[in-house]
């Protein structure tokens, strides 16, 4: 029987330092991840080169952390499978330094990883994917609708005009005085509250499968602005439920129009604001009553914020097609899906 193969994942994109290791793309025997959050919070947001600082700290030890947890050695790795893009850049290359010393010292092929096809093969853990299949991906840096004909097969057939969801939501969570990263408090505070402010929902209606969010966004610092000024204090929950509303209302609705007109056979979560839960409570609903013949897969929720397992799912589909980085790949922070 041919022996399955074993990928070591490394991510160091933003503020999380992750080491995976996984088995025939589906399987995570270790998924080690040191998250910096703590060290941002006194911010409000991520601080590069503190970020950088921290990868270097950790990234020996969450390596050896995720080799020691899958009971396994470097020699017995296939390959070694890295973030290359996009990201901020003095915390990619720690990662990409890491990868290249250990593929070199160990004589193991190097693989290098698109950071949003990581989260999208994050899904690959739930369940086999089938083609064609759209994917919602929505992180703090990205929204997109990514369509595959196959594996490693990307292409965007809508975006974000501006801001990524995830950077609405850590903005408007900021005004609020939440603690950074303010997504998921937003989310826990939206279960509190009622729609009452009816937000813009921005292009929902226009026919693309592009998204816009910052003009929610200035919508609601506006609002909170105005109602201060006059001494009023709007209720945070029923602000907090009418943002997640308007964002949900744009993500579902485009993502189940765009599933019906490429008839893909399933839709994937994907990125941080897949943990969001109103996002996977409407998405469930939605699909339910309009594409029922559509198989919907969300991750849990360890795989949908940064981690090295999705990179080592992804790096075992590129490893099988032959796709190797050598010694002189390089961090790149603007790194374009097409360039995949
Ligand atoms: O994918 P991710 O971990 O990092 C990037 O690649 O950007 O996404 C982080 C983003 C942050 O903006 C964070 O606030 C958001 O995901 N996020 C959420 C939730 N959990 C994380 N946003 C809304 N609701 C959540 N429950
Ligand atoms: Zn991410």
């Amino acid at each position: 029987m041919k022996k399955e193969t074993i990928i070591l994942g490394i991510e160091s994109s933003c503020d999380e330092t992750a080491a995976a290791v996984v088995k025939g793309g589906t399987e995570i025997l270790s998924n080690v991840v040191a998250s910096q959050i703590e060290s941002h919070k006194r911010f409000g947001g991520v601080v590069p080169e503190i970020a950088s600082r921290h990868h270097v700290e950790q990234i020996t030890i969450v390596i050896d952390e995720a080799l020691k947890e899958a009971n396994i050695t470097l020699d017995e790795v296939d390959g070694i499978a890295v973030t290359e893009g996009p990201g901020l850049v003095g915390a990619l290359l720690i990662g990409v330094n890491a990868a290249k010393t250990l593929a070199f010292s160990h004589q193991k092929p190097l693989i290098p990883v698109h950071h949003i096809a990581g989260h999208i093969y994050a899904n690959r853990f739930e369940t086999e994917m089938k083609f064609p299949l759209l994917a919602l991906v929505v992180s703090g840096g990205h929204t997109e609708l990514v369509y595959m004909k196959a594996h490693n097969d990307f292409e965007i057939i809508g975006e974000t005009r501006d801001d990524a969801a995830g950077e609405a939501y850590d903005k408007v969570a900021r005004t609020l005085g939440l603690p950074y990263p303010g997504g998921v408090q937003i989310d826990h505070l939206a279960r509190e509250g009622e729609d009452t402010f009816h937000f813009p929902r921005a292009m929902m209606d226009d026919g693309s499968y592009d998204f816009s969010f910052s003009g929610l966004k200035s919508a609601f610092i506006n609002l909170l602005h105005n109602m201060r000024q006059k001494n009023l204090e709007p209720s945070p929950a029923d602000l907090a439920a009418s943002f997640q509303a308007s964002v949900v209302d744009v993500l579902v609705t485009k993502t189940i129009a765009a599933a019906k007109e490429y008839q893909v056979k399933q839709l994937l979560l994907a990125g941080g604001v897949a943990a969001n839960q109103g996002l996977r409570e409407r998405m469930i609903q939605e699909c339910e009553l309009e594409i029922p013949d559509v198989e919907l897969i969300i991750p849990p929720l360890s795989l949908c914020g940064d981690n090295a397992a999705m990179i080592a799912a992804s790096g075992t589909v590129a490893y099988l097609e032959g796709k190797f980085g050598d010694l002189a790949l390089n961090a790149k922070p603007g790194l374009l899906f097409e360039e995949v």
